[in-house]
């Protein structure tokens, strides 16, 4: 097993605290709704590459707002950790904007959300594996890259053996070449990431205001306390200019 560095593990701890209080709730199950009721939870997806940094902080620092508020109860989230990845030689390789450690997580990724399809589960493990700050390394993919990821799986008690067999058995490849062509056919197509769309509509450069476009999005009848105007959850107006990793 990976031995934790001091820094990631004091950053884990700050995570266990952002991201559990809530857990333990039913407050991710499917609203209990009679027959005659149509589903109105709004769809979320963020389309995005495990070593873009624009990506890692939007994921650990805003959408993560999602699972400490009400907005969990009304946000289905999805996943999609492919990006700006591209396949080449009739889907023989896959060539990844930031080497070979983004094919390899993003496709670790890809494993554990497969493994693990509550919503839950496999964010905190894709926060954990974020949250690592790993750098980028031209080569095969490092050490660093299987620490991270396995010092994530040991910390949520995530079997990592599941997801080894997923990637050593090319099964997590089969993954990946499916979220490649759930990306391509977007529609309007992504021009970069983070590519987050809300009812398969993109928010384009206004990412950053998800809550916002969520709250619009939903049509439901329960009040939601993070869509009031005095909610507890503050706009990010960090930066006006909001840094993306484009598509080649
Ligand atoms: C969200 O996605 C589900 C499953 O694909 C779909 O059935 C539902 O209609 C979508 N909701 C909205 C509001 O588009
Ligand atoms: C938020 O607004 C509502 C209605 O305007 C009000 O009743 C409530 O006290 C406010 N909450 C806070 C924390 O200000």
């Amino acid at each position: 097993m990976a031995v934790p560095h001091l820094l990631s593990f004091a950053l884990f701890s700050i995570t266990i605290i952002m991201i559990h209080p809530s857990h333990s709730s039913a407050d991710t199950d499917i609203p209990k709704i009679s027959a005659m009721e149509k589903p109105l939870k709004v769809n979320l997806s963020l389309y995005y590459e495990s070593l873009c940094p624009y990506c890692r902080n939007f994921i650990i620092n805003q959408l993560v707002k999602i699972f400490n508020s009400d907005l969990i109860s009304i946000v289905n989230v999805r996943m999609v950790p492919w990006g700006n990845a591209q396949v080449a030689e009739s889907n023989k390789i896959i060539i990844c904007q930031h080497g070979e450690d983004e094919c390899y997580l993003n496709t670790i990724h890809a494993c554990a959300i497969n493994i693990w399809p509550d919503l839950r589960e496999h964010f905190n493990f894709i926060y954990c594996v974020e949250n690592q700050g790993l750098h980028i390394q031209d080569n095969q993919h490092s050490q660093d890259a299987e620490a991270a990821w396995k010092a994530c799986s040991a910390w949520l008690g995530l079997d990592q053996k599941l997801i080894e067999d997923c990637y050593n058995g090319g099964y997590g490849k089969k993954l990946s070449l499916q979220y490649a062509s759930e990306t391509s056919n977007l529609n309007p197509q992504h021009s970069y990431v983070p590519w987050v769309t809300v009812n398969k509509q993109p928010l384009y450069d206004d990412y950053p205001n998800f809550i916002a476009h969520i709250c619009n999005a939903y049509s439901g009848k329960s009040v939601v306390e993070a869509c009031t105007s005095n909610s507890s959850i503050p706009a990010d107006k960090e930066n006006s200019i909001h840094p993306v990793c484009y598509a080649s």
